[in-house]
């Protein structure tokens, strides 16, 4: 599955951020139409709170930005307060709430809609 997102470059983009040869965060966004659907992204243990998923963010969105992106989306857990704060900083707000949308855990997800026009 990872390998068909990765070489699915027409519809996915993957971004890593790199210090000392390795790998400290990673973003995968994908485009629907004129949408940007924000998949995954991830800080490695002991290196947040620096600005790598702050940085990752503002690459993709300069990008997305090229393309015409219009929107842009996400869910997230509604414990997920930090990854929320981030999401806020970058004007996503809350829409709407998928009930029990995480499997292992049951939580529900607050879905994200932030306008890049
Ligand atoms: C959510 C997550 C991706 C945030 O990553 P991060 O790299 O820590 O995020 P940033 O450093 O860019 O931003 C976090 C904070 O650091 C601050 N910051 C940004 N640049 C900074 C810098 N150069 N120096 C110090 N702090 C900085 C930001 O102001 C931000 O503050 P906030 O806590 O008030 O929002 C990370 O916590 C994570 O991997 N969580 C687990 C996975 C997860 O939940 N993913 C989201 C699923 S929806």
């Amino acid at each position: 599955m990872l390998i068909d997102e990765i070489s699915n470059v027409a519809s996915r983009r993957y971004t890593v951020a790199i210090e000392d040869k390795t790998i400290v965060g990673y973003l995968g966004v994908m485009y629907v139409m004129d949408e940007l659907h924000v998949n995954t992204i991830g800080t490695l243990p002991g290196h947040e709170g620096r600005g790598i998923a702050t940085s990752l963010m503002t690459e993709a969105w300069g990008v997305a930005k090229e393309r015409g992106v219009q929107r842009a989306t996400l869910e997230v857990a509604v414990s997920n307060a930090r990854a929320q704060e981030l999401y806020f900083r970058f004007g996503f707000s809350p829409v709407g709430v998928r009930k029990n949308y995480y499997e292992r855990t049951n939580e529900d997800a607050l879905i994200l809609w932030a306008d890049l026009a």
